[in-house]
């Protein structure tokens, strides 16, 4: 009996990627190179300071910490730019019925991202009064695979693990919850997300009958 869902929020509830790849992608050609959409593939589901590491990698450049601390600040000072600037209509098809139908039914709603603009994104889109508990990346220590994130919602909606469900776009998400020993649903295309449950487009295929696992 599943009891409590707890939601990525990059690529689940909107899609922010575009943002983060216009932001790493003005940040790679200030430093000579270019940045693609494929190589922003790589970096769903990925800390900040990983994902610039990734880009730095690609670039073929090293840089000291202290650099890339600033680097990965003027990056973010640039998305935020961006998100400031979001509105409801940027949340995903179906999320909005869905969170309801999950109201109704008693079912408890937590937010498991690995984002520190989490906080600004839901009140953005208007959706922050919809979660019973907020887990993001101010309050977690270990990026996802590790199950840090989902296991910090469980605990604050007081919910056993194997009573959770997990929706997320990314593998390193997947794994997480599969660590966490919850169930997870997979948001996107079944060739990139191994280890799901089942994967689903979108969240206009999803009904509140699909949350039964044996
Ligand atoms: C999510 C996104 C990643 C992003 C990370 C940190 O997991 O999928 O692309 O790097 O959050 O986000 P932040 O907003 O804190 O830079
Ligand atoms: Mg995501």
């Amino acid at each position: 009996q599943i009891k409590a869902c707890l939601f990525d929020l990059d690529g689940v509830v909107v899609d922010t990627a575009k943002y983060h790849f216009i932001a790493w992608r003005e940040l790679a050609q200030e430093l000579g190179f270019d940045f693609t959409e494929a190589d922003n593939e790589r970096l769903k589901g990925v800390s900040r300071v990983r994902s610039l590491e990734i880009l730095l990698e690609i670039g073929g450049i090293e840089l000291d910490d202290k650099r890339k601390e600033q680097l990965a600040a003027q990056k973010n000072e640039n998305y935020v730019g961006y998100i400031q600037r979001m509105n409801p209509d940027e949340i995903l098809p179906g999320v909005e019925d869905f969170l309801k139908k999950l109201k109704e039914n008693g079912i408890r709603i937590a937010l498991g991202s690995a984002s520190k603009n989490a906080p600004l994104i839901l009140k953005q889109i208007g959706l922050t009064h919809m979660f019973d508990a907020i887990i993001d990346g101010n309050s977690v220590s270990k990026a996802k695979p590790d199950p840090e994130v989902f296991l910090k919602g469980a605990e604050a909606l007081s919910v056993e693990s194997g009573d959770c469900v997990v929706f997320e776009d990314a593998q390193a998400g997947i794994e997480a919850a599969r660590n966490a020993g919850m169930h997870v649903i997979g948001i996107g295309h079944p060739d990139n997300l191994k280890n799901a449950d089942f994967v689903i487009p979108g969240f206009e295929e999803m009904t509140i009958e699909k949350l039964k696992f044996d």
